[in-house]
């Protein structure tokens, strides 16, 4: 301390205090980091508080030429540092904002959504509209016994109605079933009647593809079983029912046989000028009702069999089955 301090030095002090401050407050990136600056620079013990400290040591004609300097200075140090913080907080806001930016013209990643299959839309229309005539919904294996795809429904061995639904056999008197009637068979031997069901399901037949055949292929069987069912009531169910999914279209009942129905029919609704036969159906065969063990004489009732894909391709003017049976999105994403 003992040395005496000119004014040429201490002036020079102050010049460098004035370029390191405005080096340092320049390259200073942070709120934080101008803080600390100011305390160094200004602060109580800070580089120009040193400076003024050793002041006392000039003459009293030099001390104020130092003190206006030093005020100068610090104003400027002042401004300097308010200058710093503002670009740095302004800097902070735009690095903050690009980073939220969301930017709404940027293309997406689109997945599209998946559809209903009409055969699946199909099912369940039929099904709904059945539900609402207070119809519950049953269902039974795709592998059959040939107990309950034929015997029990009055198609013996033998029986030239086989023919007509030659399946697929797994050679240990199970097959794969060849229409959903056979779930008539297993609800009744559960469930003691009276009962109205529908059973949608697959089945099979042993058919070449063509425009209208498939082997695997859809059907929603209903039956209706109770005490003094007539087929007055089978024809007024089956018209209830056409007349709700197709509207208004011309239907025909054609008189036909099936061994599990005494009389039968096939339906027919007119289409593109043509007949198309959409279901069989019956009075259930006396037959049937003996081979579970219930009472002909107290319980009636009648049996149908929708063919899915008819009703499918008829409501979508589909012109062939193998379309049902494809995955060609440009046809499904129709649906
Ligand atoms: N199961 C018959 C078939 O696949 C369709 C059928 C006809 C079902 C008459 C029935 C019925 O329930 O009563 O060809």
């Amino acid at each position: 301390m003992g040395a005496p301090i000119t004014l040429t030095e201490l002036s020079t002090q102050l010049d460098s205090l004035e370029a390191e401050a405005a080096r340092s407050i320049e390259t200073a990136a942070t709120a934080a980091e101008l803080e600390e600056l100011r305390i160094a620079l200004l602060g109580k013990k800070g580089r120009l508080s040193g400076v003024l400290g050793a002041m006392g040591k000039l003459s009293a004609e030099e001390r104020p030429q130092v003190g206006q300097r030093a005020n100068v200075l610090k104003e400027q140090v002042q401004s300097l540092l308010g200058a710093r913080l503002a670009a740095v907080q302004a800097a902070a806001l735009a690095e903050q904002i690009a980073a939220e930016t969301i930017d709404v013209t940027a293309p997406c990643s689109y997945t599209p959504p998946g559809h209903r299959h009409p055969l699946i839309s199909t099912i369940e229309e039929i099904v709904d509209i059945f539900a609402g005539l207070g119809y519950r919904v049953a269902e039974g294996p795709e592998i059959e016994t040939d107990h309950h795809n034929f015997t029990a429904l009055n198609i013996p061995p033998h029986h030239p109605a086989r023919d007509m639904q030659d399946t697929f056999y797994l050679g240990d008197g199970r097959l794969l079933r060849t229409h959903t009637s056979p779930v008539q068979i297993r609800y009744l031997e559960n469930q003691a009647p009276p009962v109205r069901i529908v059973a949608p399901g697959r089945v099979y037949r042993r058919d070449a593809v063509d425009a209208t055949h498939s082997p695997v292929f859809h059907q929603v069987e209903v039956l209706a079983l109770d005490e003094g069912l007539d087929f007055s009531h089978l024809r007024g169910t089956v018209m209830a029912f056409l007349k709700a999914f197709f509207g208004d279209l011309p239907v025909r009942f054609r008189a036909s046989y099936f061994p599990f129905t005494e009389p039968s029919a096939e339906v027919d609704v007119q289409w593109r000028g043509r007949w198309l036969e959409v279901m069989g159906c019956g009075m259930v065969d006396p037959a049937v009702l003996e081979g579970l063990g219930l009472d002909p004489e107290r319980w009636s009732g009648f049996a149908a069999g929708l063919g899915v894909e008819r009703f499918c391709m008829v409501r979508h003017g589909i012109d062939d089955i193998r379309r049902l049976f494809s995955s060609d999105l440009r046809f499904l994403e129709q649906f």
